[in-house]
């Protein structure tokens, strides 16, 4: 996608310099844009754990390029095998939640099994990141097109006014490699010309709509609009919402969907309001292992910081500021699962199916064997 007109993904080697990843540094975002140089594993776990790179795509396209820096660093190591399996195992205790983090890490341990020498092994690594990562891309361009047939149904329905369409989080291009899973079937519904708007909930504590969410339709040119992450219900009552995309960390095979916390309440005021309620995801953000995701997804728990202070611009520097009593404990469940039941359909790279065992099965006969 674009920032100030120029194409960008969100992560990518350096073509001078092949042992350097760099990433865009998202805790700037949306006033400044920061380019961080990632060189070792031990970065890339930082990175992931303090949110540099965030989102479910991005998180797994990062552990990738993560492992393939690890296979640099093995080639002096006097147990490469120990020194792979020691950066696979920091690499997936970064983030508890999004599954696409252990998938690319496996992916990468069993694509540099068969390699005889260092040489190879780097090889290996390299070419898989960067097909963790295009494969990325590429799943959610198709999740736009399909997601796209949807907002055109819509619109048609409307005559033409504007489609209101309700996201929560950042499942934008910025939580993935490119183009986002949520927002995907938006940019395709605003490049094939429909008019949409969407409503961008600021997504407390670390407000990934208000800042980022909100900045990456802008820089496209999507009109929107930042509530508080409240009033979805409100404007849901008022048939200012003619449906919900969200994105997701983790779905079981029989469809529960593990997302940033609040989506849940977004699902129980849309489903009471006859709104529709859709989960865009590539096929790397199922877990096929899961039936049930309320006791199986585990739940990341942060830092209670990240809720007691909020992060904005003050007099041009990034500044914290507190908002609770300084006495006051916090808690920060940054997740929370919305059941299958209230899940309308899932936007897939293969397409719409609904969020049921047998709906999810039929779409995908070659992963669900797995589970
Ligand atoms: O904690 P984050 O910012 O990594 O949260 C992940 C998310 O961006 C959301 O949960 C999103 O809606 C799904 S991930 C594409």
């Amino acid at each position: 996608m674009n920032v100030n007109g120029q194409p960008y993904r969100t992560i990518w080697t350096d073509p001078d310099h092949p042992g350097r990843v760099r990433i865009i540094d998202q805790r700037w975002l949306p006033h400044r844009f920061v380019i961080e140089d990632i060189g070792s594993v031990e970065e890339m776990a930082e990175a992931i754990a303090g949110m540099h790179v965030r989102g479910a795509g991005l998180i797994g396209a990062a552990a990738g390029y993560g492992m393939y820096l690890a296979a640099l660093g093995a080639a002096s190591a006097t147990n490469p095998e120990e020194c792979l399996q020691q950066a696979a195992r920091r690499l997936k205790a970064t983030r508890p939640t999004a599954v696409n983090l252990a998938w690319a890490v496996d992916r990468q341990l069993q694509a540099m099994e068969p390699a005889s020498d260092a040489e190879e092994r780097i090889r290996l690594a390299r070419e898989t990141a960067a097909a963790i990562a295009d494969e990325d891309a590429a799943f959610c361009r198709r999740i736009g097109e399909h997601g796209l047939e949807l907002i055109r149904e819509i619109s048609r329905a409307r005559n033409g006014q504007p489609v209101n369409i309700l996201t929560h989080c950042n499942a934008g291009w910025l939580a993935f490699v490119d183009h986002g899973s949520a927002t995907a079937p938006i940019y395709a519904a605003h490049d094939a010309g429909l008019p949409v708007h969407v409503w961008v909930d600021e997504t407390r504590p670390r407000n990934q709509g208000a800042q980022l969410t909100a900045w990456e339709l802008g820089q496209h040119g999507v009109p929107h609009t930042v509530i508080a992450d409240n009033a979805g219900g409100h404007l849901m009552q008022h048939g200012r919402v003619d449906l919900v995309i969200t994105g997701t960390d983790r779905t079981t095979a029989a469809g529960d969907v593990a997302n940033k916390i609040g989506t849940y309440l977004k699902a129980l005021a849309a489903r009471d309001n006859d709104v529709p309620f859709y989960v865009a995801l590539p096929s790397s953000s199922f877990d096929w292992s899961l039936q049930d995701g309320i006791s199986g997804i585990p739940i990341e728990e942060r830092d209670p910081e990240e809720v007691r202070l909020v992060q904005g611009l003050l007099d041009g520097r990034i500044e914290s500021v507190l908002v609770t009593p300084p006495e006051s404990p916090a808690a920060n469940f940054a997740f929370g699962v919305t059941p299958a039941r209230l899940v309308t359909a899932l936007i897939t790279e293969r397409g719409i199916c609904r969020a049921d065992r047998q709906a999810i099965a039929g779409m995908f006969p070659d992963h669900v064997t797995e589970g």
